[in-house]
């Protein structure tokens, strides 16, 4: 497979090829997406609630997500590499945005950073941009806001909410974004915006009509219960097998059926084992 580009996910829109998105957090999953025709790996700062069981992501550093996304990089190299701007790392000022940002390429192996925002993001991808780091935008649910949103909620349901989303969308795209995560929007609205742009769109929960789709690795798995968002198709039940296989491996020990000695164990020389008695 050839390495995913900018320029190629540009084609794609132009093409009407889906785009396929999927976040991973660290080497097996990267490498997963790397092997089963994954467009862009993301490592998304989910990372902070499915990996490292904080309740919020607001929570999560940038060492940590730099962490993180070293391992998934060394996974996954033909799809295109999005990391993940923590909480803080790009709010402060535009100077901090591009030194958090280059951290993020440097040490994370980052090609693209993402950071969720409106038209006042603008300044911030507008620089970014401007000093050739690619920046996709994420409109629409913004997790990270998750208290001042008075918690996870569909955007954009009333007309003028809609209006500031596609307001949003098209000044992001003028300073430079090069693509835009929709979450959690009516598809009337997500299929708008996306005729709208020339760069492609990637919905989770922005219906069927944006260029691209992206989920949450383990949402799509289902490898943690709680509420699952209308937005989530399970594909696979993860969760189920690895209780199973746990619980049985755990009776083996007790039960000491495992390990097996003849299939299971090493075999020694008899002379050896006499000469070390
Ligand atoms: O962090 C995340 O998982 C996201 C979603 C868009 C998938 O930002
Ligand atoms: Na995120």
């Amino acid at each position: 497979r050839k390495k995913v580009t900018i320029q190629h996910l540009r084609q794609m829109k132009q093409s009407e090829t889906p785009i396929a998105m999927v976040t991973a957090y660290d080497f097996p999953t990267g490498r997963a997406c790397e092997a089963s025709g994954v467009d862009i790996t993301f490592v998304g700062d989910s990372l902070a609630q499915v990996c490292l069981g904080y309740d919020s992501t607001t929570k999560l550093s940038l060492d940590e997500i730099i962490h993180h996304a070293r391992a998934v990089a060394r996974g996954s190299k033909n799809p295109f590499l999005v990391v993940d701007m923590p909480f803080g790392s790009y709010h402060v000022s535009c100077e901090d945005a591009v030194r958090n940002a280059v951290r993020l390429i440097q040490e994370g192996g980052a090609e693209c950073v993402k950071m969720e925002g409106g038209e006042e993001l603008a300044p911030t991808v507008r620089e970014l941009t401007r000093m050739g780091i690619p920046v996709m935008a994420h409109l629409g649910l913004l997790p990270q806001r998750v208290s001042s949103l008075s918690g996870y909620r569909v955007q954009g349901k009333d007309a003028a909410s809609a209006r500031a989303v596609y307001n949003s969308a098209l000044a992001l795209e003028d300073a430079g974004a090069c693509s835009i995560v929709l979450e959690a929007i009516p598809h009337l609205l997500g299929t708008h915006i996306t005729n709208k742009l020339s760069v492609p769109t990637i919905g989770i929960g922005a219906g069927p009509n944006t260029n691209g789709q992206v989920l949450v690795w383990d949402d799509l798995m289902t490898r943690w219960e709680g509420r699952k968002a209308k937005f989530v198709r399970r594909f696979a039940d993860v969760r189920k097998e690895e209780t199973k296989g746990l619980s049985e491996y755990v009776n083996a020990v007790k039960a000491r059926a495992f390990p097996d000695i003849a299939n299971e164990s090493y075999e020694m020389d008899e002379a050896e084992w006499r000469q070390f008695l």
